[in-house]
């Protein structure tokens, strides 16, 4: 049994669609959830950029003492999931990657769709899951441009908003695509507009759930679980707006814990 808490972090507030299912999972566990709402968006820096965030929020979530630390954003994972095994190997970590298998076990018209920041499609983990799971399949790449930053503004369903995805979304419907995965952690907050758009001959796939039951697992192997009578809780933490972050959590997942910020000073997080 363990006290210490599950660390998971995103760019903003696209982790909380994973918060939700790990806290409906493991309502025992408490969270620590980091937001580096300073540097959203991630997914139009570089690899390179990320990665050294990445490191940063790890170190920073090690020394609060956390037992296993959830990338609850593809983007990060694409950038820098290998090298924070190979950096940290002592510490667990749970990833995300587009769920591109899932999509081609379910497709019929062997056409898939897939959203995603950019640095998500530009990591080497994309090309080898295309290559692992898509052989014979078409799979189609788009980018809703702008979206991460309207659905940290709370903005989740405007003309603006609609208009972004329709221009994502019409594409892939035009090249008959019949499943469509959800491939940054932001994007589950549009899930409606997204059913409404694509209608219901198109599954739309969301990995929350998965990431949350392999958390479970992975703290079960590791002999890292917590008591299970204790009542979990969760602290918010961020870099920019810790209120606002308190306030969206509250109003898209009914999660409420303290509030704490900091910031940046080279590549250490301190104090604000
Ligand atoms: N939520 C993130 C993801 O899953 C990143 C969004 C961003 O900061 O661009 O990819």
């Amino acid at each position: 049994m363990s006290m210490r808490a599950i660390g998971l972090f995103d760019s903003g507030i696209g982790g909380l669609s994973i918060l939700r299912e790990i806290r409906r999972l493991l309502p025992h566990e408490d969270v620590l959830y980091f937001a580096d709402q300073a540097h959203v968006p991630y997914g139009r820096r570089s690899m390179r950029q990320i990665r050294a965030f990445s490191v940063g929020i790890t170190r920073f979530l090690l020394d609060r003492q956390v037992k296993l630390i959830v990338l609850a954003c593809n983007t990060a994972s694409a950038a820098a999931l290998h090298h924070l095994r190979a950096t940290f190997p002592d510490t667990p970590f749970v990833g995300m990657e587009p769920a591109v298998k899932p999509a081609a076990e379910r497709t019929i018209t062997g056409r898939i769709g897939v959203l995603a920041t950019s640095a998500t499609f530009q990591g080497k983990m994309y090309a080898s899951l295309l290559e692992r799971f898509a052989e014979g399949k078409i799979v189609l790449q788009q980018t809703p441009h702008g979206l991460v930053e309207r659905i940290e503004k709370g903005d989740l369903d405007s003309l603006e908003t609609r208009a972004i995805l329709q221009q994502s979304i019409a594409p892939l419907l035009k090249q008959n695509i019949d499943a469509l995965v959800l491939a940054c952690t932001h994007y589950p907050f549009v899930s409606n507009l997204i059913a409404e758009m694509v209608g219901p001959a198109v599954i739309v796939i969301d990995p929350a759930d998965g990431v949350a039951r392999w958390t479970e697992r992975l703290l079960e192997q590791c002999e890292l679980s917590g008591p299970p009578d204790h009542v979990g809780s969760v602290t918010f933490l961020s870099t920019g707006d810790v209120h606002h972050l308190g306030s969206m959590a509250q109003r898209l997942i009914g999660e409420t814990g303290e509030r704490l910020e900091f910031r940046w000073d080279g590549d250490q997080l301190v104090s604000k």
